[in-house]
């Protein structure tokens, strides 16, 4: 048996995939290729840098399939994929994304729809479809908390949980029910600790039916597996550090989220604790940080039961 790299399930006679996750993914009955190594995907994202509509500090391609959806594409425009490759700063960045961004769709965040891809070098990059773009080419509005708040980019890390709530009670439109989603999020990015959920890392979308909500997730990784002793980009309760179910019910507390639904939010993440530890022993991630993961999870999840 295989392991998809998409869903992450068992697949049949060691397939790398299952045909409804190429399918969910890209629409084609087969994977698309992607004839490029890595050494001229650097090369590609460093020329598109600063020329994309997406940025961030990772390295990052746009791409796109082409007109008989076979390949993969560069698009300088109109892209409707954003690839991640492998990172020469961080040790299996892509398996971290994905494995996180998978164990986030685990508990019932809203997510877009992501995968691995190998290159012809062998390694593994990150895909992830744009939320932000119709069928028909137009462009949704995004914005993130960073914008939001009316702060420049170097500010991303300068806000809190707090800021990010009172951003979504401003401009979200329908914001008693967004703010479950906000506060399950945060929960999330601390308990699989994230350490760079900053104000760039969340953002507000505005639908086709003109309704303000918030994104689905991304950027989603345990960052404690490659920087130890990394604690969170916003504070929750002025503390980034030692968290406790306590901070939590605190923080439901100031966002006026009853009681009952924080403590359900809280229940379902400690609930998603095993179903997790299965998640993480399948991923794509090498072993040792497979151990850490669940290390990681199990002490935050004792965390929110203590
Ligand atoms: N699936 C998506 N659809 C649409 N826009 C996206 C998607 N994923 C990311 N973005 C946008 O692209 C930006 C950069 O992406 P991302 O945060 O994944 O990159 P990064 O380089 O890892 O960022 P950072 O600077 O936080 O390290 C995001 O801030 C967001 O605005
Ligand atoms: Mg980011
Ligand atoms: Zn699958």
């Amino acid at each position: 048996m295989g392991t998809c790299a998409i869903c992450l399930g068992s697949t049949q006679r060691d397939a790398d995939y299952h045909a409804a996750c190429i399918e969910s993914l890209f629409g084609t009955e087969v994977l698309p290729a992607i004839n490029v190594s890595l050494r001229e995907l650097h090369k590609i994202a460093v020329k598109m840098a600063g020329k994309m509509s997406i940025s961030g500090m990772q390295e990052k391609v746009s791409l796109k399939l082409s007109p008989d959806r076979a390949r993969l594409i560069v698009a300088a425009t109109g892209g409707r994929y954003i690839l991640k490759p492998e990172s020469s700063r961080f040790p299996a960045l892509p398996q971290n994304e994905h494995l996180t961004m998978r164990l986030a769709s685990l508990v019932g965040i809203e997510v877009p729809s992501f995968g691995l891809l190998r290159l012809q070098d062998d390694s593994l990059s990150y895909v992830v479809k744009r939320f932000d773009r119709c069928d028909d080419g137009s462009k949704l509005r995004v914005e993130d908390f960073c914008q939001l708040s009316a702060k420049p980019l170097r500010d991303k890390y300068s806000g809190s949980a707090e800021v990010c709530i009172r951003a979504l009670r401003q401009y979200a439109s329908e914001p008693l029910v967004q703010l479950r989603s906000l506060y399950k999020l945060l929960l999330f990015g601390w308990w699989v600790a994230n350490g760079d959920m900053h104000l760039k890392n969340f953002s507000l979308i505005t639908g086709p039916d003109g309704i303000c909500r918030l994104a689905p997730a991304y950027d989603l990784v345990c960052t404690r597996l490659v920087i130890p002793d990394d604690s969170l980009a916003l504070p929750v309760g002025g503390k980034t550090k030692n968290l406790t179910r306590r901070s939590w019910l605190d923080l439901a507390a100031y966002c006026k989220l009853p009681e009952k639904v924080a403590k359900r939010v809280i229940d379902e993440q400690v609930k998603a604790m095993e179903p997790s530890l299965t998640l993480i022993s399948k991923s794509f991630l090498p072993s040792e940080m497979k151990s850490e993961f669940q290390g990681i999870i199990r002490d935050t999840t004792a965390r929110l039961t203590a």
